[in-house]
């Protein structure tokens, strides 16, 4: 009996230990997305509650979008524009197409962490 409650209280802890880990590292990748996002021109066409300026206000996106959807759109705009539904009519709507964006994987990862902080809790 001894052993089992000793295991659990071990296993309780590292479960512990893994989730603050996973949440430092969103918040860690979520900073370095945002950094990204006022580095990067994104500021240029788009504001995170602010409306819209150029292109949509990105407030909400992880609402609307998966995250597939948000990868594939921040990997290649212009296969996106030729290939999707969605992002044709977003094109249509604001009668521009967003340029394509020199983007690694990694920071592609940030930038939707820091999309999906801010639209953490919120409809
Ligand atoms: C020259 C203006 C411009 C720049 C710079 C720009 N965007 Fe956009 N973005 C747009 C427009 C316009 C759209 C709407 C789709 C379209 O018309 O191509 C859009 C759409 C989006 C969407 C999808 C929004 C939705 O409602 O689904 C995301 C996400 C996005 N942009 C992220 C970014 C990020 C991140 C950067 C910087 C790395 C960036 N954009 C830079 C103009 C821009």
């Amino acid at each position: 009996m001894r052993k089992i409650v000793l295991a659990l209280c071990a296993f309780v802890l590292l479960a512990g230990v893994a989730f603050a880990a996973g949440s430092q590292n969103n918040q860690e990748l979520a900073k370095k997305g945002s950094n990204l996002f006022n580095t990067k021109g994104c500021t240029a066409c788009h504001t995170i509650g602010h409306g819209k300026l150029i292109g949509p206000d990105l407030k909400g996106v992880t609402k609307l979008r998966s995250t597939k959807w948000l990868t594939s759109w921040l990997q290649d705009t212009t296969k996106m524009l030729h290939t999707d539904k969605t992002a044709q009519a977003l094109e249509k709507h604001y009668g521009l197409a967003m340029p394509k964006q020199d983007l690694t994987a990694q920071q592609i990862t940030e930038l939707i962490a820091f999309f999906k902080a801010n639209d953490q809790g919120k409809k």
